[in-house]
């Protein structure tokens, strides 16, 4: 599908980093036309629309009624908000992780979309990396995964959060990995341990949790967002192999035990590739949905977003509630 007539009109509303590489990679796909961007903020509109030659819209309902499907890439606690606005002039939305920042939020979001026939795609970006499809299949053989998600304190900006701060770290940066590892395990949740205190924002900014699984599988995630290290890690302990994927290095191996001994395979981690495969991801069920008139699933669709985010807040809550129990008191 590469002809003009097949293009769909898109339009990004939050242009800050996020939203510029939608906006980008919208531009360099053939199968989309960019309408428009918006932006709360006049200049950081500019700024992308001067980079790339956009027209910029002076709201997201005047961006979003010329478009077929739009993405949302504001801050979190505004998703619910744009998305429904959106959603209810009946455009298909890709709306960036987590879904909502609260799961009453997040179901009226996936029931408006479910209920006009939209697509309703969810940023989780790392499901396309294509070390996922390999590890779902062998669902039943992982048995421990660890994973390791640290950053340093985004910097302070006049008027707004720090960058992601708007939200717990397990909502801005472990959902990832939560969203991977409920996908790779495919089994109910049985207990959870979580550890949390806030540093310099008024949420969790650094947290650790061991999540117990039904059929015996564990995770043990760590996130911080004050860390002087930088770190993206993800290993899995199977029956027969290990699997460990390096973001920050973009590296990733496999080790499998076979009847000789061990195998080692080295997997590509392009996260350059994996965003844009999101983006034609997308596309691709916004233009089937619309070619048969029937709803086509995008690879991460809003009902796992929703998934994720529960657990996301099952997880703050178990902080909070030991954190009340003890009497620990942040400022
Ligand atoms: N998938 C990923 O790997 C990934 C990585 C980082 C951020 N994100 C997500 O992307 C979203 C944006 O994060 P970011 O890091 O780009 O943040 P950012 O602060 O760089 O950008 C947010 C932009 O939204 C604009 N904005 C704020 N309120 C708005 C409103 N009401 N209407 C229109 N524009 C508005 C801001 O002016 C800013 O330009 C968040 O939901 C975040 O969780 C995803």
């Amino acid at each position: 599908m590469s002809s003009e007539n097949h293009k769909i009109k898109v339009g990004v509303i939050g242009v800050g980093v996020l939203g510029r590489h939608h906006a980008r990679l919208y531009k360099a796909s053939e199968n989309a036309e960019v309408v428009g961007i918006y932006d709360v903020v006049p200049e950081n509109a500019q700024r992308v629309a001067d980079e790339f030659g956009f027209k910029v819209f002076s709201s997201p309902e005047a961006l979003a009624e010329q478009c077929d499907a739009v993405s949302i890439a504001v801050p979190a606690t505004m998703h619910h908000a744009i998305g429904m606005q959106i959603l209810k002039m009946n455009k298909h939305v890709l709306m960036e992780k987590p879904l909502c920042s609260t799961v009453a939020e997040a179901e009226e979001v996936v029931k408006e979309a479910d209920k006009r026939g939209l697509v309703l795609a969810v940023g989780h970006v790392e499901r396309f990396n294509p070390a996922m499809d390999f590890l779902e299949k062998q669902r039943s053989k992982t048995r421990f995964v660890e994973a390791h998600r640290l950053c340093s304190y985004p910097p302070a900006r006049p008027g707004q959060h720090p960058r992601g701060t708007e939200v717990s770290v397990v909502l801005d940066m472990m959902i990832h990995d939560l969203d991977l590892i409920l996908t790779m395990m495919g089994s109910e949740i049985e207990r959870i341990d979580a550890i949390g205190i806030p540093i310099l924002s008024k949420t969790e900014d650094i947290v650790s949790v061991r999540i117990k699984f039904a059929h015996g599988g564990a995770a043990n995630i760590t996130a911080s967002r004050v860390s002087s290290e930088q770190m993206r890690r993800f290993r899995v302990f199977q029956d027969d192999a290990y699997i460990s994927m390096d973001y920050g290095k973009h590296t990733g191996m496999v080790i499998k035990k076979n009847r000789i001994g061990l195998a080692n395979k080295e997997i590509s981690l392009n996260e350059k590739n994996a965003l844009a495969d999101e983006i034609e991801d997308f596309l691709r069920a916004v233009r089937e949905t619309t070619e048969t008139g029937v709803l086509s699933l995008p690879k991460v669709p809003g009902e796992q977003g929703l998934r994720a985010l529960k657990l996301a807040v099952d997880i703050i809550d178990n902080i909070r509630e030991y954190n009340d129990r003890y009497g620990f008191k942040f400022t």
